[in-house]
């Protein structure tokens, strides 16, 4: 799956040269919306904390995903009961989200092309806004888009963000990244206090933290192989296996930080 990544020069990391046209392209999309299973079950861990995180937020109101990709979070939010919309800089990941959003039953029109540094949304309109899987990394100006976040965010609205923890030595990115990809996530990633302090700085507050994907790789590799044809509920018990894990190890990081912040009332 690796060889059908982007190709992509040195330069382009250093230049931020064709970040939505080189960096990401249709196969890269279609390896994430058809995953290697390891790549399965790590989106779904992250996305299993993000809602735990987010378990007593009040649903019902709009909400907005940064960098959409295939509309993974942009269909998850509308599951949930939220007015669900997206964005994205890539016209790959419009097109693809927007098929994926009919194939669901939500309308093609909630996904647009968008910069996350210059949001064309009113200021107060979103109840929560996520930006997910190292999306920040990729953006030329991630203070410029937090900015962004605050302004669109209701009062007490939620913003969930996830990266990948760079400096966790178990870190095995994605199978659908190319090694570019990679270098890329391991220069431009903050770290969590990083992170917390420019979420400050763009008039956030950071209310909640949690690890994803702390099970080791070789756990991971194990569950793979050792359940062939997927029993039905497979991914909800690897979470659960993932939650007593945390319970068990409080101190035991993962491969991916999850923070919830809050726009002051
Ligand atoms: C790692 S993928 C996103 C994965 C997705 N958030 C998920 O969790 O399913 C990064 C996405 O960010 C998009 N992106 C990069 N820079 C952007 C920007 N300035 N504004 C909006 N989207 C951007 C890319 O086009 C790409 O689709």
């Amino acid at each position: 799956m690796q060889n059908d990544a982007p190709v992509v020069t040195t330069d382009m990391i250093s230049n931020n040269v064709g970040i939505d046209e080189k960096w990401y392209e249709f196969s890269w999309y279609n390896s994430f919306e058809n995953p290697d299973k390891v790549d399965e079950i790590k989106k779904y861990l992250e996305y299993s904390c993000a809602s735990e995180l987010l378990s007593n937020a009040v649903p019902c109101g709009k909400s907005l995903d940064i960098g959409t990709a295939t509309g993974r979070y942009l269909r998850a939010w509308a599951r949930l009961g939220y007015d669900s919309f997206g964005i994205d800089i890539s016209s790959d990941a419009v097109s693809i989200t927007q098929q994926q959003l009919v194939k669901s039953g939500l309308e093609a029109e909630r996904v647009q092309k968008m910069d996350a540094c210059g949001l064309e949304f009113a200021n107060d309109t979103f109840r929560l806004v996520s930006c997910m899987m190292g999306t920040l990394a990729y953006i030329e100006t991630p203070q410029a888009a937090m900015h962004e976040v605050a302004r669109v965010l209701e009062p007490g609205g939620q913003f969930v963000v996830s990266n990948w923890l760079t400096s966790n030595p178990e870190l095995d990115f994605l199978v659908a990244n190319s090694p570019m990809h990679n270098e890329r996530l391991r220069a431009q990633t903050p770290d969590p206090a990083q992170l917390m302090r420019s979420l400050s700085d763009a008039g956030l507050v950071p209310a909640k933290s949690q690890y994803a994907v702390l099970l080791p790789v070789q756990t991971i590799l194990h569950l793979v192989t050792s359940h062939e044809g997927e029993p039905a509920g497979f991914l909800d018990r690897v979470a659960l296996l993932e939650r007593n894990v945390r319970n068990l190890f409080p101190r035991r990081q993962g491969q991916i930080f999850v923070i919830l912040a809050q726009k002051a009332i």
